[in-house]
């Protein structure tokens, strides 16, 4: 079957051919892929050349958000059914520790897990995939137009649970009781700064919008951008990173309680721990894979503001089952409270053959999906 992905032997995105896979086992479910979006980590494994195709193989099928329809099962899959719509989880768990054996594979402590579309599994950019049942969560047909954002959703999902866990150590920085981090209230008086406007980060945007929070968003890009008319609309504030540097902008802003970043460059990144607000939480999100960046800091000035005011820098990198279920809720709601915005940054689809378009970055664009089904 048709496969858009990396060999290699030779740079570059290409159009391949892989075997159609088939049910191996009882528990195993046959899906044909529907729709797949590209992101952030497609195009950095593009432009680096960095292909583990699974073993024995030259090729590697890109894509890791999807979603597909189930075409056939196994004779112990228990509740899905032909024709239900389905998005797989991206990682499959190394099977030997204790967080893969609880389906928190995300969390594996060995390392020895795959990824589908980037770690020795194929990807998504394809016809067919087969999955295990419990990798595999169910989406209504209403859901079809935004389904493909449940991937990325589940990421930002997972973060921000995170933040949430570990800022019950400490009270509201207002002087609301209501607005503490274990209140239902909790989204009250907060503040938050979202680094990078691609689509993490404007699901980022979309989820901190969806609470009510005061969001700041730094871009480099003009205000015409597509993607900063769009986080404008659901009302976060763009700040332009052009204008100002790291420490007039967050005196510009006051205290912010977490940093969500969502660049990928490592500048950026490192450049905003020394800016970060006391008892605060700083997500980091991107994964630099470029070749070495070496870059000069104040180390003692850096590790003396974390110490002193107590913060947290928590990386955060893929999501297991449970985080797809509550991303599913998650970007309908988001969907709905802000005019279909998740149905109208998808801003451009392709078909497989168009893959060259499609990995072109030169205009204003947001998500990029391939129609498979159409193909
Ligand atoms: C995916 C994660 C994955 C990570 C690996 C991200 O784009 O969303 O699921 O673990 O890439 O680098
Ligand atoms: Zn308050």
């Amino acid at each position: 079957m048709r496969a858009v992905g990396l060999y290699k032997s030779k740079p570059g995105v290409a159009l391949g051919d892989i075997p159609k896979p088939t049910i191996q086992r009882k528990t195993e479910v046959l899906v044909r892929i529907l729709s797949t979006a590209i992101d952030g980590s497609d195009f950095s494994l593009v432009k680096n050349h960095l292909v583990e195709p699974p073993q024995n193989e030259e090729f590697m099928a890109l894509g890791h958000e999807c979603v597909g329809v189930v075409e056939a099962i196994g004779s112990d899959v228990k509740k899905l059914k032909v024709g239900d719509y389905v998005v797989p989880t991206v990682r499959r768990g190394c099977g030997l520790c204790p967080a893969c054996q609880e389906n928190m594979s995300d969390y594996c402590y060995t390392g020895l897990y795959k990824e589908h579309g980037l770690h020795f599994l194929h990807g998504f950019l394809t016809e067919y995939t087969v999955a295990q049942e419990k990798y595999l969560v169910a989406v209504e047909q209403n859901d079809l137009p935004i389904a493909v954002w449940v991937e990325p959703a589940s990421i930002v999902v997972k973060a921000f649970d995170q933040m949430l866990r570990i800022q019950q150590r400490v009270p509201s920085a207002c002087s609301h009781l209501e607005h503490n981090w274990d209140k239902q209230d909790w989204p009250g008086c907060k503040r938050a700064l979202v680094l990078g406007a691609g689509p993490l980060g404007f699901l980022a945007v979309a989820w901190l919008r969806s609470y009510g929070i005061d969001t700041y968003v730094l871009e480099v890009v003009s205000r015409d951008a597509l993607k900063i008319q769009m986080v404008k609309e659901m009302g976060a504030r763009y700040v332009d990173g052009r204008n100002f540097g790291p420490k007039k902008i967050m005196e510009g802003i006051g205290h912010v309680d977490v940093i969500f970043e969502a660049t990928g460059a490592s500048d950026v990144a490192l450049s905003f721990i020394e800016m970060m607000s006391r008892n605060s939480v700083y997500l980091l999100m991107g994964v630099p894979r470029a070749a070495e960046n070496n870059v000069c800091f104040d180390a003692n000035s850096m590790l003396r503001h974390i110490v002193r005011q107590n913060q947290v820098i928590l990386g955060s990198v893929n999501s297991n089952a449970e985080h797809f279920r509550r991303a599913t809720e998650f970007v309908r709601r988001a969907n709905a409270q802000f005019d279909h915005i998740l149905e109208r940054a998808i801003t451009h689809r392709f078909t497989l053959e168009q893959y060259e378009q499609a990995f072109d970055r030169r205009d204003d664009r947001l998500k990029v999906v391939f129609d498979i089904s159409k193909s």
